[in-house]
């Protein structure tokens, strides 16, 4: 365990690494509209929209969100239905549940006004160490990290620190680090930690040393270390699911039914889909069995989408249907969420937007 560093910098931090840093972030932070002067509800709805989502996926999701839910009573008072309308396409739909939730906390319990502190900021529903810190942080100007994968990355290298980052314990001697180097502009530190993760200290073998203000100062550099850092041992393998989905087109539309109130992509919309892929003599009985009956040639095509932990390998089957079909299947009017995963099933859409 090489700690050795780690130790030297919670003990003493590296006086010399957030001036250059921030030096380095005032002449070359990214330009996002959630950066400027925003407030906290800004800054909570961008950084939540960005745990586990591609800042380019984000740009065109901000300005929407915030247009549709301009303050915190907007967001508290929404229809669930039509806010997972606003996220469709976002994916990780539990972000925007808890969002809602814990704006109405906010209004219930605070008048509406965002709490301050990290330990308030930790007991709205969906807020955990990273978001209470980068909303303390960068918001309120707290003195407080914002630990997320890029910066257990930057400073993994910065201390040549090659244990698990998978593992608590080395996430907390990182974060231990981060704390104790943290300048009075913490809010900047911690979003210069992100623009360099995302910019210069990329992840696997593209780290771009040369570019970097903290070269110097890095263990991983001297080392000659960095492009093997963070180690990370193996998640578990995602479970493949096979379903079979069905495009059933009526009146230049088609049918969907509501997800139940439980699980994955819980109370969206979805293709009518059945587990398992069904050949063409099973299909043709399982739309029989549905009292459905094909007026069209029956398009057949695969669809892939990864989720977290599941990825659906999904079997499509596209026709035109005549009037009938279960009380609970109803015309897709353009209002309901229909997530990705059976977005990408409608003839024609392949796109993924998530991560
Ligand atoms: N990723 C997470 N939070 C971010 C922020 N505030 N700016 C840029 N990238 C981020």
């Amino acid at each position: 365990m090489r700690t050795s560093t780690l130790t030297r910098m919670i003990q003493k931090p590296m006086i010399d690494l957030s001036a250059p840093l921030l030096a380095w972030f005032d002449e070359n932070k990214r330009e996002f509209p959630w950066r400027g002067a925003m407030d906290a509800y800004a800054v909570w709805v961008s950084e939540t929209m960005l745990q586990q989502t591609r800042t380019g996926a984000v740009l065109a999701y901000f300005p929407r969100f915030m247009e549709a839910y301009p303050t915190v009573f907007d967001l508290a008072n929404s229809k669930e239905d039509e806010l997972l309308r606003v996220w469709q396409g976002l994916g990780y739909y539990s972000r925007a549940r808890n969002m809602r939730r814990a704006a109405k906390q906010i209004v219930e319990e605070y008048g509406g006004i965002f709490p301050r502190e990290i330990s308030e900021l930790k007991k709205l529903r969906g807020v955990g160490e990273y978001t209470a810190g980068a909303v303390a942080s960068i918001a309120f100007g707290a003195h407080v990290p914002a630990v997320d994968g890029n910066a257990l990355r930057v400073f993994a290298r910065l201390t040549n620190c090659a244990d698990d980052i998978a593992d608590p314990k080395t996430k907390a001697g990182l974060s231990a680090a981060i704390t104790a180097g943290l300048p009075a502009r913490a809010g900047d530190f911690n979003q210069a930690v992100m623009d360099l993760g995302a910019t210069v200290c990329l992840p696997g073998k593209a780290p771009r040393c040369e570019e970097c203000p903290l070269s110097r100062l890095c263990e991983a550099n001297r080392a000659g270390t960095a492009s093997s850092l963070p180690y990370k041992s193996p998640k578990k393998p995602r479970r493949p699911e096979t379903l079979t989905v069905f495009v059933l087109q009526k009146d230049n539309s088609f049918l969907v039914q509501k997800r139940n109130e439980n699980g994955l992509l819980a109370s969206l919309y979805q293709l009518p889909n059945t587990t398992g892929h069904l050949n063409a003599e099973e299909m043709a009985s399982h739309l029989q069995a549905l009292g459905i009956s094909p007026r069209s040639e029956i398009l057949c095509y695969e669809r892939k989408h990864i989720f977290t932990h599941i990825e659906w390998h999904m079997r499509v089957y596209a026709c035109r249907v005549t009037d009938s079909a279960p009380a609970d299947y109803i015309l897709y009017n353009g209002t309901q969420s229909l997530p990705t995963a059976f977005r990408i099933c409608l003839p024609g859409m392949t796109e993924h937007i998530t991560k």
